[in-house]
């Protein structure tokens, strides 16, 4: 999704490290970028299709090195081509003006038909222009550039984040929210603006999240906020516990390897703290997680999208078999549209890693109004979702870069074990002892983890990801909670290798899918000692008589018998399988995109934040 930056400083110069914001945002996906300066009264924009380098060409002749002011942009297009004509920032034509946007305006072409009237010149195809167009009116009309964005906004339908400077008196640097995110940074010699507190961490760990409605006005070392109307309003910052280190590859060649190297420590850091092994319970730090509270519950409804909707597959496994509670869980863009009943006294579980995925969020948002008690597993305090959640389970998997989840979904499915045990916990369902040995497993489980991830392990993974590089298709197989992970590892796959990958539960083969296995076609089969271990098996033998090429992963020894190749997963108790067994998957996507020379961090058609519909 787009990216936005913006700076204002009182003495240093802002274009390099605008240029580097852009560059930690380039993770969110985009087609095109761009830059607007000013250094005295004429603003300059360059902006160009296609990567950063592309634009950094642009201004490799240092002219606009001195500027103090600007706004900056990635694009991922919605309305209009990518194009240098529809990258960002947009101006009115005036020269003093630049606007860039994240959003949609949805009454942009009555807008549009309006402005053209009045003679305004547009040229690109952009919902955007509208806004500076808008914006650019109310400035020749003599208002304020703070008083002109409110004006504007006022006009428009639709969600936005927008970041707006201009020049000559009243001139500034204001930024409004309602909708994608926004967050400010203050330091005592500049102002900055980002779209994600990666941007801003270079310069100051303490930010300001905007909210809905929010209009910020910027100086340097200063921040004013308002609503649309003009009333002040307080939004304190707050302190962020990343570092810019965190959001570097650390010496891996892309940022997804070095995530899934990560994953023992995020285990921990999610995890270990939140144990309370005398009572064999976990106790959460965020909202009301009371025994009180939990009993009370006759139902969960998950709601989430893609990689944390699997993690919230995983979840419904484990709590219903720990605090026997029904689990429903929805792809949260049907669930928001689907007129959906929830009974009884729901608790609504978002699952996200940005915390500010559109359809999540409106689907959060519908359950409350149903009446349903909310709560999140997310990985960024201070999101949206965290911040509209009666009560969250913080994943502290850090900052994850790379398009295709994989720290964040490990830490998503811990968070669930952990909300599994303290419901089972605060319900009867699971004893002390019973709670104790679950916890005690999940500890156990880091070293594991690293086993997979010592050198000798990935190599044999990645020797068989590269036997089968020239595969037409994949399927994953899984049951019970290794079913999400069978469809998390074709998803891995899908998105980063660009392979037709088909995740199904194992079970269900035999009524359709199975016509589609060939002679040598690859089945990835994930199964774990336990209670669906014999029907994988026999799900296995049902595809290896139609010619089907089994890899068996995961700790069943008489699968790995039965199989054409394996990858061997240490053991532990089936309900936390999924968390190991996923790890070769996600090796498995890696070393297969490698092989295929594809953009692993960043995949084709691929935006790390969605957060329009
Ligand atoms: C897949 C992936 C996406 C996200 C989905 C939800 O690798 O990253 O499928 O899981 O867009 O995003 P969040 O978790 O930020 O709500």
């Amino acid at each position: 999704m787009c990216g936005i930056v913006g700076a204002f400083s009182r003495r240093g110069a802002v274009l390099d490290g605008m240029v580097e914001g852009l560059r930690v945002l380039e993770y969110r996906g985009y087609d095109s970028c761009g830059v607007a300066v000013a250094d005295g009264e004429r603003i300059e924009i360059r902006r160009k299709v296609g990567r950063l380098s592309e634009l950094e060409k642009l201004l490799a002749d240092g002219a606009l090195a001195g500027a103090r002011i600007g706004v900056g942009h990635t694009r991922w297009a919605t309305h209009g081509a990518p194009s240098d004509e529809n990258a960002h920032p947009h101006s009115d034509g005036s020269g003093r003006l630049a606007l860039v946007h994240n959003g949609i305006i949805e009454n942009y072409l009555e807008l549009r038909r309006e402005l053209e009237a009045e003679g305004r010149k547009f040229s690109s195809e952009t919902d955007t222009e509208v806004l500076s167009h808008l914006v650019g009116r109310e400035l020749a009309r003599g208002a304020k550039l703070v008083d002109a964005v409110r004006t504007s906004l006022a006009r428009v339908h639709g969600y936005y984040a927008i970041a707006v400077m201009s020049t000559g008196a009243g001139g500034g640097l204001v930024a409004a929210r309602q909708g994608p995110p926004l967050v400010v940074g203050v330091t005592p010699d500049a102002a900055y603006l980002g779209s994600d507190v990666l941007a801003l961490l270079p310069h100051t760990r303490d930010v300001v999240y905007l909210e809905d409605g929010d209009v910020v006005e910027l100086s340097p070392g200063h921040y004013t906020v308002t609503d649309l109307a003009g009333k002040p309003l307080e939004r304190k910052p707050r302190r962020i516990d990343w570092n810019a280190e965190q959001a570097s590859k650390g010496g891996y060649p892309h940022f997804m390897l070095k995530e899934i190297h990560e994953q023992p420590d995020v285990l921990a850091r999610t995890a270990f703290d939140r144990i309370l092994s005398d009572s064999g319970d976990v106790s959460f730090e965020h909202g009301d997680w009371s025994d009180e509270r939990l009993r009370a519950l006759d139902r969960v409804q998950v709601i989430a999208c893609g990689t944390a909707l699997h993690a919230g597959q995983v979840a419904r496994y484990l709590i219903e078999q720990f605090a026997r509670i029904p689990v429903d869980i929805d792809y949260a863009s049907e669930f928001r549209y689907r007129d959906p009943v929830l009974a009884g006294r729901t608790l609504a579980l978002a699952v996200s890693q940005s915390g500010e995925t559109a359809d999540t969020l409106a689907a959060l948002r519908l359950a409350r109004q149903l009446g349903a008690t909310t709560a999140a597993i997310c990985n960024v305090m201070g999101s949206t979702v965290v911040r509209e959640s009666e009560s969250t389970i913080l994943t502290h998997a850090g900052p994850e870069i790379g398009v295709a989840s994989t720290k964040a979904f490990v830490a998503q499915v811990v968070a669930a074990f952990l909300l599994a045990v303290r419901l089972g916990r605060a319900r009867g369902t699971l004893s002390v002892e019973q709670g104790r040995e679950l916890l005690d497993e999940l500890r156990r489980l880091r070293p594991r983890m690293e086993a997979l991830l010592a050198p000798a392990t990935i190599e044999r993974t990645a020797a068989i990801a590269r036997a089968h590089v020239d595969a037409k298709g994949f399927f994953f197989l899984g049951r019970g909670v290794n079913f999400p992970i069978a469809l998390e590892g074709a998803l891995k796959l899908k998105e980063i290798s660009y392979v037709h990958a088909e995740g199904y539960a194992a079970g269900e083969m035999k009524h359709g899918p199975i016509a589609l296995i060939s002679k040598g076609m690859p089945i990835v089969v994930v199964n774990a000692p336990g209670a669906v271990a014999d029907k994988v098996r026999s799900n296995l033998h049902e595809v290896k008589a139609r010619g089907g090429h089994v890899i068996s992963v995961g700790s069943d020894a008489a699968s790995h018998e039965l199989a054409d190749e394996t990858i061997e997963v240490p053991a532990t108790i089936e309900a936390l399988s999924a968390v190991l067994n996923v790890i070769p998957l996600q090796l498995f996507a890696y070393h297969h995109a490698l092989a295929r020379g594809c953009d692993i961090d960043k995949p084709r058609n691929l935006a790390k934040s969605v957060t329009v519909e």
